[in-house]
């Protein structure tokens, strides 16, 4: 019988690892990984470079007209890459700056549809692992296996610190922290699709977990899928 494959969501707060168990089911599998993320921090870079009025409607929409996402393979490391109207913008968007902006840009209605629409068309052919707030509540509500991923705050602040220091030996702990705390509160506040686990999805906290642990786990999980591999 062929292999059907299957839509896996990933939803949960600020750095608790979805990208990293994203990427490692996709490599597992065979799957394409969406880093939905990617496209909304990509959003709030043009809007920054272009001094875009985003609490002005008109303003929105004129720049989502502007705006060409598209995810490219590295072919160094195999990797999915970020690219805004044909820039590689996968390193920047990932600076202090855009998240501190990103969560209030991602909380625009019309925002929000410009990305969904994008991110459901990617699905259409099954074969994908996508993260982010809304993927198993709004994006793919039919997915047939759906995580909702958490760790311990401390341990969040810590993980991103180490990332964001490799980057930029200036950043504190403390900003870290302020901005994982900023973004979980509107992300989960905000009206339009607020982060919040599906009913059907399955919790994930892996503060004490490695990455093969985790890894182990969601595998456990995808196998008890009819249909799968
Ligand atoms: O920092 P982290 O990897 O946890 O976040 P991200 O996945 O890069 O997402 C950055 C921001 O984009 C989030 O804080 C949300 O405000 C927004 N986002 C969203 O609203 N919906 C999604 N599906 C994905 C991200």
């Amino acid at each position: 019988m062929a292999n059907k494959k299957i839509i896996i969501t990933i939803d949960g707060w600020s750095s608790c690892g979805k990208s990293t168990l994203a990427k490692q089911l996709a490599r597992e599998l065979g799957y394409v990984y969406i880093d939905s993320g990617a496209m909304y921090r990509a959003i709030t870079l043009y809007f920054l470079r272009n001094h875009t009025n985003w609490n002005n409607h008109d303003d929105v929409i004129d720049a989502l007209q502007h705006i060409k996402l598209e995810f490219q393979a590295n072919h160094k490391n195999g990797s999915s890459e970020m690219y805004l109207n044909g820039e590689n913008v996968e390193y920047v968007i990932r600076d202090l700056v855009v998240a501190e902006k990103v969560s209030e840009i991602a909380a625009i209605k019309e925002v929000r549809e410009f990305a969904v629409k994008q991110q459901q068309a990617m699905g259409a052919g099954k074969g994908i692992v996508m993260d982010g707030r809304d993927i198993g509540t709004v994006v793919f509500p039919n997915a047939e296996l759906k995580l909702f991923m958490t760790a311990d705050n401390e341990v969040r602040v810590k993980r991103r610190y180490h990332e964001l220091y490799e980057k930029n030996p200036n950043v504190t702990m403390d900003e870290v922290r302020q901005n994982l705390e900023h973004r979980d509160y509107i992300d989960s506040h905000r009206e339009v699709s607020p982060l919040r686990k599906a009913e059907d999805a399955i919790v994930l906290d892996n503060t004490t977990l490695t990455p093969k642990e985790q890894l182990a786990l969601a595998l456990s999980w995808v196998s008890e899928k009819p249909g799968e591999l």
